[in-house]
């Protein structure tokens, strides 16, 4: 299984804020909101990413991230020229899966809760192991008209999908991270723009429902989907990864430590990059390491 972020968009929500930078750049409390997606993929056990940007953004995430091998990765990089639509990552990134599946995240959804890692193995497992062709999730809010929402019967299988309702038929938004197999590109290549003029991952979505191997799996009510979308949602989920990290001292989302335990860089790697950093982020990793010893 391999990874796509899609870190594209112009984010005109947070204007003027993400007027001349990427909204994934950004921060949020101490370090970029990418490493946010990129540490979920990291967590599923994914070593290879690809990230998809716009032209003026690109430069920038590959200075932040090189070519990954600083944390044991692999991460490539490629231009979107035009945003139009999620999908288009699997068109993108066709050469760059070569025929494997492929994981999609989107660069500015960010996940935390206990059991995730294990939720995340089991959609790769899944998607693998040909149990299902494509696995998502649904995550219940007040408000899902502003996403990909999915709709159930009474025992749970899956009976439409709708991208953006005005009037949704369930409370279960569809986070933007989705688990596809191998034929996802062919998918992708034959779909056909929508009213807006994207080309959706909603009906890539649906393409799996209707072949009947679509699977998804719910977040429970303790777990956290934030949004970054406005101001206030970008400052909330600041504030968030502030409280959870202050308060247990460990951190959310440490793209090195997740390295480090997965056994991708070594204990003296770890040191050696919590040392350029004369930060509190810097002195985490030189006391993991410390400990470990
Ligand atoms: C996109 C998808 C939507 C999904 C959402 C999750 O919406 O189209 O289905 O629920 O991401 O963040 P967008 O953020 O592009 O409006």
């Amino acid at each position: 299984m391999k990874g796509i972020i899609l870190a594209g968009g112009s984010a005109t929500r947070l204007y003027p804020l993400s007027k001349a930078i990427s909204k994934q750049i950004m921060p949020v409390y101490d370090k970029p909101m990418i490493y946010y997606p990129l540490s979920t993929l990291m967590l599923a056990g994914i070593r290879e990413v690809l990230v998809i940007s716009t032209p003026r953004d690109l430069p920038m995430f590959r200075e932040l991230l090189g070519d990954g091998s600083r944390i044991g990765m692999q991460i490539e990089y490629k231009i979107q020229e035009v945003p139009n639509g999620l999908a288009q990552a699997f068109v993108l990134g066709r050469e760059f899966l070569n025929g494997e599946p492929g994981c999609l995240i989107l660069g500015d959804n960010m996940f935390y809760g206990q059991g995730f890692s294990k939720m995340l193995r089991e959609a790769v497992a899944d998607v693998e192991g040909g149990h299902a062709g494509a696995c998502i999730f649904g995550y219940e809010v007040s408000d899902p008209r502003a996403y990909g929402v999915v709709e159930f019967d009474s025992e749970g299988h899956v009976l439409s999908l709708e991208e953006k309702p005005s009037q949704p038929k369930s409370r279960y938004a569809v986070p933007g991270l989705y688990f596809y197999n191998k034929s996802v590109c062919e998918k992708a290549a034959i779909l056909e723009p929508s009213a807006r003029g994207e080309y959706e991952i909603t009906d890539l979505n649906k393409m799996y429902l209707t072949e009947g191997t679509l699977k998804v799996k719910l977040f429970g009510r303790g777990f956290a989907w934030l949004d970054t979308g406005n101001c206030d949602s970008l400052l909330e989920a600041g504030n968030f990864i502030a409280t959870i990290q202050n308060r247990q001292g460990f951190y959310v989302s440490c793209i090195e430590e997740i390295a480090w335990r997965n056994g991708w860089i070594s204990t003296e790697t770890l040191a050696a990059l919590g040392k350029e950093m004369k930060t509190a982020y810097g002195r985490y990793l030189e006391g993991l390491a410390e400990h470990a010893k």
